[in-house]
């Protein structure tokens, strides 16, 4: 031993930085996409520190079609038993993992696993509608938006799981495998509870070439109370939606996925007569740029410019439209206060008013 070893730091890694998430792309001999997660602290605690190793990484691996997870500690040196210590970070993660439908250490056994998969994966076979598609703005590909009710797949396999245990249908074993990935990129995520609200939706964006997943988002729908007179005079019912959860994996950020992902969201609930205003839970800031811009394109196309009352009144250095026209303006594109508010000013801007 050197006199390194008895410096306590040397002992010491950040999480996030030892924690490496890769992805093996669809095409054969294509080299994996490494990235780092945002955040650790769900998995490793808020310090976001892990002790008693050397040169350590932890490789969580996703096949791209399929995402089996694959689990590998490295480490040229434990501070105690090595057995322990990696038990010990193991523990930590695995109750993030799918029970039982993830691999570690055993590099080709895994590798056996989702190329066997692979040969039968099938995007329409996960019980999701396609709800929308685009081409990729960086590569040409055609992408799939697919809608599926996460809740009530999750509900049926409860039901099916009182007589065949082992009963799991394909999109929500998909989606065991992939929720760790909200952890690792979305602050104060937490794992959503199927069991509690059989209406949550996942919204999934797949490359249809190659069937890789490039985003997620999930959704639920809740009660409009405001509207509920309405629907106790036999009136149709009237639901808010929530975006709750929104991600475009690392390597496919910045190129247009994301808007893509909202609009089709957007769009589809704006279509549904029963759906009165899209939310969206504790947006970030990118999140809130992504959209602001998407809904001022959004509004442009629907001629909303053109709507806005040629002379605002002034009140002092602050410009007004009638609260009435706002409001109706408001439930015409089904925006939530905060966001209209903010597009609205946007707007008024750019008229120059
Ligand atoms: N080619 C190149 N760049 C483009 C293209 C294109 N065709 N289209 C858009 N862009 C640029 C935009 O101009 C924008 O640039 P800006 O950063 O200068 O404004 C940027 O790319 C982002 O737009 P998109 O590409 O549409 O968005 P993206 O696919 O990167 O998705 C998101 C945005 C969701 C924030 C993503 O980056 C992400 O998942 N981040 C990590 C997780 C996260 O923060 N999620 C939101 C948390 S809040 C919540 O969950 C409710």
């Amino acid at each position: 031993s050197t006199v390194e070893d008895f410096q306590p730091q040397n002992w010491q890694a950040s999480s996030t930085e030892a924690l490496k998430i890769s992805l093996i792309p669809a095409a054969e001999g294509a080299g994996a996409l490494q990235f780092s997660p945002t955040f650790t602290y769900p998995i490793f605690g808020d310090e976001e520190q892990i002790y008693g190793f050397r040169d350590l990484v932890i490789h969580l691996v996703f096949d791209s079609v399929t995402f089996k997870p694959f689990l590998n500690v490295k480490y040229s040196a434990t501070a105690g038993d090595d057995v322990d210590a990696q038990r010990d970070v193991i523990d930590k993660i695995t109750p993030f993992l799918p029970e039982g439908d993830f691999i570690q250490r055993d590099e080709a056994a895994w590798v056996d696993a989702f190329m066997k998969e692979r040969e039968t994966f099938d995007i329409n076979a996960l019980g999701a509608e396609r709800v929308d598609e685009y081409k990729g703005a960086a590569d040409g590909a055609t992408y799939g938006v697919y809608r599926a009710p996460l809740g009530q797949l999750a509900a049926a396999d409860a039901a099916a799981q009182a007589t065949n245990p082992g009963a799991q249908s394909p999109l929500v074993r998909f989606w065991k495998r992939i929720q760790i990935l909200t952890l690792l990129f979305i602050e104060a995520a937490t794992y959503i509870s199927l069991e509690d609200e059989p209406e949550w939706e996942l919204y999934l964006t797949f490359n249809e070439a190659d069937r890789t997943l490039v985003g997620l988002c999930t959704a639920y729908k809740y009660w409009d109370y405001r509207d509920a007179g309405a629907f106790d005079s036999s009136e149709a019912p009237a639901y808010r939606k929530k975006i709750s959860q929104f991600l475009v994996l690392p390597p496919y950020q910045g190129q247009g996925h994301g808007s893509a992902l909202y609009n089709a969201i957007y769009r589809g609930w704006f279509r549904d007569s029963t759906v009165t205003e899209l939310t969206v839970e504790e947006p970030n800031e990118a999140f809130d740029d992504m959209r602001d811009r998407n809904d001022l394109e959004m509004l442009e196309r629907a001629g909303f410019f053109a709507e806005v009352p040629a002379e605002p009144a002034h009140s002092g250095d602050r410009l007004l439209v009638s609260d009435e026209w706002a409001e109706q303006m408001r439930h015409k594109y089904k925006l939530e206060q905060r966001q209209f508010s903010r597009l609205l000013e946007m707007a008024l801007l750019h008229l120059g008013r």
